[in-house]
């Protein structure tokens, strides 16, 4: 959330960050604001909107300095306007500050700050650091203590990339569990809060631990802790490539997500199974280990949480481990029931949602052993975590998250053959399972080809107002996961039921034309199934079935078919559908379909 930017170096600022801040846009969209340093001043212009305003209105300014900071923003604290956007100065215009998090203490420092004399002009918490960064100036500490004395007093999250017209010739960052990056160029550095604002100028960046302190000069950075102790700090590669940013042809992010999916499904497969051994770089647990294990908790937000319900199952099944899957939000406040003997499972896509991290520090309080499941390398959670691997979905750009589940539900099945494996259990369902996992860059090939027809079919139901999905089994989490995607860009009220749980109140919405989506891909629970949709086509639901069975005939609105696979891994396949239905009912209504309102998409607050 929010969308933090800084360039050093020869070349001018301003056209540098006006693209990475349009590349970042994901992060947050509501305002957006430049800061150029030039003649020992501090330029400024911010406005609300998106980017594209911000370089409307700054294009013809002759911003020609060479250090600059830039923010997009997705309003927390003061709604989106001119005044609350990022970045903002202190009262003697000599410190310009951009922000991403949360300043929880910020009404008591603002109260304290006034009583000084200071003047606030915004409604947000981070006018509060700029001010602060001048008070402990004022007193006669120069630019890096005051930031260092500064943070010191501040609750809360933040990242921050600071200038000051008083030391013109470098740009000072810091971070607390909001997440921040510096790329490295030939005399020239780009500081922003995710690796792809940046990819078509470097693959080297730094990552900050907590608290850490960056002072970048030109040609030269260093690194500080806490304390103010010179640290070491070493570049990691980013192998993403500068393109895997880019729509590269297509309309929207979202799509291009959808269709890079068999690749990124390979990737992710081939990077751990394969005939023999599975192996997950970054993993070693034992086999007296597993085998002492109580419970495993999958611990997720969103739609990374449905990849946890998708793989509860195997989990269960082959591992013969108790697994509950929990919102991080929830987990965090509910003393959960974990000791040593527990494992828990962090899934997340950005590496950077607040309440993950959280119930990952949880987890690690209580000493159980933590693993992050995230898809980018050096985010905060995989820098928590006891170990940490990957995803290789590569970046996925689009709000809605499409590519991240199918690999996250990849990789998870993968991860609990490998329990398995571990704990050298002898079940022939292993084998069919991993060869089936080695089809499924084929079969979702396959599944792509539904495109035309659900693009047909959205035509047809984009203007409903409720739309519901079922499934039973391994269908509900998929029908969980189509019904966050619909409710997110389309703006469809839209819920998904487990096919029993229906006349347990629900069936009550169901009347003439309501559109109900339903999966059904478990041959066992067929009947059921259909007898569930039977009793809301009496009611007069309009059905779309999305399955890989041959069902018996009947009166059903569409039939979507996929092709068959692996019961355990079928969200993969099902999934797919209601990802296109959401993107074309989306594209129907007009909307923006990678930057939905009120959404950003990584959620650095709680
Ligand atoms: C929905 C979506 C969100 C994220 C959630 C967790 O399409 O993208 O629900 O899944 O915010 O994000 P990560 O995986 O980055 O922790």
């Amino acid at each position: 959330m929010c969308g933090i930017v800084g360039y050093i170096g020869q070349k001018k600022a301003h056209p540098i960050l006006i693209n990475g801040l349009s590349n970042l846009e994901y992060r947050g969209y509501d305002s957006a604001g430049i800061s150029i340093l030039e003649n020992n001043d501090i330029k400024l212009i911010k406005t609300k909107g998106r980017v594209k305003t911000l370089f409307e209105k700054t294009e013809n300014e002759n911003l020609n300095g060479t250090i600059g900071i830039a923010h997009t923003r997705w309003a927390t604290h003061g709604k989106p306007s001119d005044e609350n956007s990022h970045p903002h100065l202190d009262n003697s215009k000599t410190f310009a500050v951009v922000h991403n998090g949360i300043i929880e203490n910020y009404s008591e420092l603002r109260n304290m700050l006034i009583e000084k004399g200071y003047k606030f002009l915004s409604q947000t918490d981070t006018e509060v650091i700029p001010n602060l960064i001048h008070f402990y100036y004022s007193k006669g500490n120069d630019f890096i203590h005051s930031v260092s004395l500064a943070i010191k007093d501040l609750k809360g999250s933040f990242a921050l990339s600071i200038l000051c017209k008083d030391e013109a010739n470098k740009i000072i960052v810091t971070r607390k569990d909001s997440p921040l990056v510096i790329g490295k160029g030939k005399d020239e550095f780009f500081i922003s809060s995710d690796t792809p604002a940046y990819l078509d100028k470097t693959k080297e960046f730094y990552f900050l631990d907590d608290l850490d302190m960056a002072v970048i000069q030109q040609d030269d950075i260093k690194f500080y802790n806490s304390n103010l102790k010179n640290i070491k700090k070493d570049i990691k590669l980013i192998d993403w490539s500068a393109d895997s940013a880019q729509k590269n042809g297509y309309e929207d992010f979202m799509l291009k997500e959808i269709y890079e999916q068999p690749n990124s499904i390979k990737a992710t497969i081939s990077s751990t199974l394969s005939k023999d051994k599975v192996q997950i770089e970054g993993l070693e647990l034992s086999k007296e280990y597993l085998k002492n294990i109580n419970k495993i908790f999958i611990v997720a937000c969103g739609t990374a949480m449905h990849a946890g319900l998708a793989t509860k199952k195997i989990f269960e099944s082959i591992c013969k481990i108790q697994t509950e899957v929990d919102l991080a939000s929830e987990f965090r406040y509910r003393d959960p029931l974990i000791d040593e003997k527990t494992l828990c499972l962090y899934i997340s896509q950005s590496g950077e949602t607040a309440d993950t991290i959280a119930a990952l520090k949880l987890a690690k309080e209580k000493n159980c052993k933590t693993i992050a499941i995230s898809n980018v390398i050096g985010s905060s959670i995989t820098r928590e975590a006891d170990f940490s691997i990957y995803t290789h979905a590569g970046p996925e750009i689009a709000v809605a998250s499409t590519k991240a589940y199918t690999a996250q539900v990849t990789l998870l099945s993968i991860l609990a053959i490998y329990f398995a494996e571990t704990l050298e259990i002898n079940n022939p369902d292993i084998k069919i399972l991993k060869k089936d996992i080695l089809d499924l860059p084929n079969k979702v090939d396959e599944v792509l080809q539904v495109n035309d027809d659900i693009k047909e079919l959205s035509k047809k139901i984009y203007k409903e107002k409720d739309v519901f999905f079922i499934g039973r089994g391994i269908d509900y989490p998929a029908s969980l996961e189509g019904s966050l995607k619909l409710k997110e860009i389309s703006y469809i009220h839209s819920d998904a039921y487990a096919s029993g749980e229906l006349k347990h109140g629900p069936i009550a919405l169901i009347e003439d034309g309501i559109s109900v989506v339903s999966i059904i891909t478990d041959e066992k629970l067929i009947e059921k199934s259909i007898s569930n949709i039977q009793e809301v086509i009496t009611r007069g639901a309009k059905t779309i079935i999305v399955t890989n069975q041959n069902l018996p005939a009947n009166n059903f609105y569409k039939i979507v078919n996929i092709p068959s696979t692996n019961p355990y891994i079928s969200p993969i396949l099902s999934v797919i559908p209601l990802q296109l239905l959401a993107y074309y009912i989306s594209k129907e209504k007009g909307l923006d379909v990678d930057k939905p309102r009120n959404l950003a998409k990584s959620v650095t607050v709680e």
